[in-house]
């Protein structure tokens, strides 16, 4: 018999979750606390920007495969495997993950779970969690109800969500039960049967693989970011020392892309988390590094602000376009994304701010209402002192420096993410800086 699945929480990552098992085949029931996110997606509605999960969404809340619940009864009496897919946010005022969430999920399904079944966490956790969380389930569950528990973290990118889902390029199981990998190996079947390698291992390693992970990415653009500070003060181009050191295989191109630094709901608060965590085990100074990491990611958000200051004086009154807010290309997300903060700054010093970002300017607008959101890249750049280039959606990257020229009050540009042909613009007569590169133009402003 196919195994029915419940995904609980159904943000970005149980939203995912649960549109691709229905596509593997599964019955999926999606569970959540928020009333209004059920009620939408059991319209087939997705309030979030994901390429190819709409689609997804439609096809299989119209199939019957797929459904949503607010109700813990339900998915306690229709699953066989139940997975956790809730937030673990930054506490606040703190490093630490707030756990609120996971403890409840898991108390809550293990109290209504009918029948035995399989808990499955997928959320990032601190390590130990998941074993303090098998012994919860156990004592929350009813009589004569065996639970099963198993972490398996989830490695899946924004803006590539489906595909990271459906063909994942690991898959890591922790559990001390032989029949909780068995049953994670059936659910997995379609992504095993292309020899995705499957790790199964303990649970400590299992919650560590994600958190190291992340940790290694957030270290890798933060490397290449303080080798910015480096040529922006002494020469060099940025872009050709990332890609002379990627080609050596053992270091990689991946994650060498200079800029303003990493954001979203992951990386930041992974980093901070792990630090947290690995003090509170009596490690204060294993993780010390991951303090710098972040301090080298923040001090790019203020050198992007210095060169605004810089190029266009006082910015007091001074029109500036920010093109891009998401903190990555093809999302909408703007949880600590480095280009809202940076846009934030900038009106903050009284700058009149104009923001377009092809999907994340609504998310924006609920967090900083103040900033002037347009809805075309000509709207933003229209009479703009400076245009800065914060996240690189490609409608904005392959933007023509002739035609921009034409509407802008001062032809200079800001290249936030390194992406844009310095020739080329430099051609159509603009001033254009951007993070890496010692600028001749800022030397000679910051001389007078
Ligand atoms: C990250 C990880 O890449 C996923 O594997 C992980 O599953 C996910 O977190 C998570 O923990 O849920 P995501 O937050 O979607 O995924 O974003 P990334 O693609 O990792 O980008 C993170 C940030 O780094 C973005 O702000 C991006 O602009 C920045 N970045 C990335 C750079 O500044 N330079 C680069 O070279 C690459």
């Amino acid at each position: 018999m196919t195994l029915k699945l419940t995904v609980i929480g159904t943000g970005y990552l149980g939203a995912t979750h649960a549109a691709c098992m229905a596509e593997l085949g599964y019955e999926v029931l999606g569970v959540d606390v928020d009333k209004e996110k059920i009620d939408s997606l059991s319209r087939g509605e997705l309030p979030i920007h994901e390429p190819g999960l709409p689609e997804l969404l439609r096809k299989h809340t119209q199939s019957g495969r797929l459904r949503f619940t607010t109700s813990f009864e339900e998915a306690g009496r229709f699953g066989d495997v139940h997975f956790i897919a809730v937030g673990t946010p930054q506490r606040a005022g703190e490093h630490a993950a707030d756990m609120t969430y996971v403890d409840a999920s898991v108390t809550a399904i293990a109290r209504a779970a009918t029948k035995s079944s399989l808990i499955v966490g997928k959320s990032t956790v601190p390590v130990g969690s998941a074993r303090r969380l098998k012994t919860l389930a156990r004592d929350e569950s009813q009589g004569g109800v065996a639970i099963d528990f198993a972490w398996n973290p989830e490695f899946l990118r924004e803006g590539f969500a489906v595909e990271d889902t459906l063909r994942p390029d690991r898959l890591v199981v922790g559990s001390d039960s032989v029949g909780a990998v068995d049953v994670l190996r059936e659910v997995y079947a379609d992504a095993l049967s292309r020899d995705t390698p499957f790790i199964a291992t303990d649970f400590e390693t299992a919650e560590l693989v994600k958190v190291a992970a992340n940790a290694f990415l957030a270290t890798k653009i933060s490397f290449i970011n303080a080798f910015s500070e480096v040529t922006e003060t002494v020469g060099g181009d940025i872009r050709t020392l990332a890609d002379a050191i990627g080609l050596d295989s053992r270091i990689g191109r991946k994650f060498l892309n200079a800029g303003i630094g990493f954001g979203g709901g992951c990386l930041p608060k992974d980093i901070r988390a792990l630090q947290a965590r690995v003090s509170e085990l009596g490690l204060d100074t294993t993780m010390r590094f991951l303090n710098e990491v972040d301090e080298v990611n923040l001090r790019r958000r203020d050198r992007a602000v210095f060169v605004a200051e810089t190029l266009v004086g006082n910015l007091e009154g001074k029109r500036i376009a920010v093109l891009g807010v998401a903190f990555k290309p093809n999302s909408d997300d703007v949880r600590d994304s480095p280009a809202l903060d940076v846009a934030a700054r900038l009106f903050n010093s009284g700058a009149d701010v104009s923001v377009y970002d092809p999907a994340a300017n609504a998310n924006a607008a609920r967090r900083y209402p103040r900033l002037n959101y347009v809805d075309s890249l000509s709207e933003a750049v229209r009479d703009a002192d400076l245009v800065m280039m914060l996240t690189e959606w490609s409608e904005l990257v392959s933007v023509d420096p002739d035609e921009l020229a034409k509407t802008v009050a001062h032809r200079r540009i800001f290249d936030g993410r390194n992406v844009l042909d310095h020739g080329r613009w430099t051609a159509a007569g603009w001033d254009i800086v951007s993070l890496g590169h010692k600028s001749e133009l800022l030397d000679e402003v910051l001389k007078h």
